[in-house]
């Protein structure tokens, strides 16, 4: 299959035809790159799992592009009519109780629903001409690295795919955050740009998941996530410089991805920056764990010890599965 690469308003209308059809496009979100088909026809949900390669028992997020929309596929609690006014249309998901109109297939068998409302213009167009609510993972194959420009898309399924819209680089970088709304208290189960304590301000109570990830939540969580092709591994600022030595001595050539002012102490070697701030370090992140798979390793810094750099490091844990050297 040829995959077009659509930049026009033409293409959108174009990408919107498709989506009716029952066929997939990808698209741009603020987050990442979606892969996106119609939640309410069963048969693209399983095109979704089939094209990704995705497990089916791993649920997809549904987008939508305005509150009154929610209607048709959910039961909004109030809390979700909070969340709405204070960040959306943005990097936001909540997770809700779910109408019988979404198809298992678009839900894992659950009986709630992931919804968001994307704020980058590309696919608010996209959604509304559509006509339809659009589920839509990440846009790479799975257990790869999320895609936040359309190239990498195109490294992950070009051929699969009849079209790519190219929105550009993602801004934000990161997937969005997860709000469990279903419980007594709002959870957070994925982190990202919007924090716990942001959501905390608007509803009262709010916290990370901490428990054990079992079959019952975020399903996605369990599986391995967001890894390059070449082995990469965890190292604080001290340890950084003898663990390119080590593999360097092993005649590996290994890259280090950390932050400028670390790099700015290793001196000349092997790196790709994470710019200076916590949202640099996120719109980078995906971008750099690609560009390290042109190396045999990757080294990795270790930010845990700031609370900022919090929903980056969660990625970077999930890429090093935690190995240090
Ligand atoms: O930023 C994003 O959210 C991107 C863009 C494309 O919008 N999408 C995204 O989708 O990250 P995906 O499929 O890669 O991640 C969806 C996550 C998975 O971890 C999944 O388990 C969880 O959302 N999820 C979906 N529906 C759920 C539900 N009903 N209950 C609990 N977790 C759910
Ligand atoms: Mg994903």
């Amino acid at each position: 299959m040829l995959t077009k690469i659509g930049k026009t308003k033409q293409d959108v209308i174009e990408a919107a035809n498709y989506l009716k059809m029952g066929e997939l496009v990808a698209f741009p979100t603020e987050t990442v790159y979606g892969l996106g088909g119609n939640a309410l026809d069963s048969e693209a949900s399983k095109k979704i799992y089939a094209v990704k390669g995705r497990p089916s028992d791993n649920p997809l997020i549904v987008h939508l592009s305005t509150w009154d929309e929610i209607h048709s596929i959910a039961r909004p609690t109030p809390a979700a009519k909070k969340l709405y006014e204070a960040f959306c249309p943005g990097p936001i998901t909540m997770i809700l109780p779910k109408l019988p109109v979404v198809p298992d297939e678009t839900t894992g068998g659950r009986n709630t629903v992931a919804v968001r409302f994307p704020s980058h213009p590309v696919a608010r167009d996209l959604i509304a001409l559509a006509g339809v609510p659009v589920a839509a993972p990440s846009a790479n194959l799975s257990k790869h690295v999320s895609p936040t420009s359309a190239e990498h898309v195109y490294q992950d399924l070009g051929g699969r795919i009849p079209m790519i819209l190219d929105g550009g680089e993602c801004d934000v970088g990161i997937e969005s955050t997860i709000v469990d709304l279903t419980g007594e208290n709002p959870v957070v189960l994925r982190p990202g740009d919007i924090t716990a304590e942001e959501i905390k301000r608007v509803l009262g109570e709010a916290d990370y998941y901490k428990g054990e990830i079992k079959e019952a939540l975020a399903p996605g969580m369990k599986y391995k996530h967001y890894s390059p092709s070449v082995p990469c591994y965890l190292a604080d600022e001290k340890s950084l410089k003898t663990a390119l030595e080590n593999l360097t001595e092993k005649g590996i050539n290994a890259v280090v991805i950390a932050t400028d002012d670390t790099l700015v102490t290793l001196g000349n070697c092997p790196a790709i920056s994470l710019g200076s701030t916590p949202r640099e370090a996120q719109h980078r992140i995906y971008g750099a764990l690609r560009d390290s798979e042109r190396y045999q390793a990757a080294i990795i810094e270790d930010l845990s010890d700031k609370k900022e750099y919090f929903a980056a490091m969660d990625r970077i844990k999930k890429a090093t599965g935690g190995n240090k050297l």
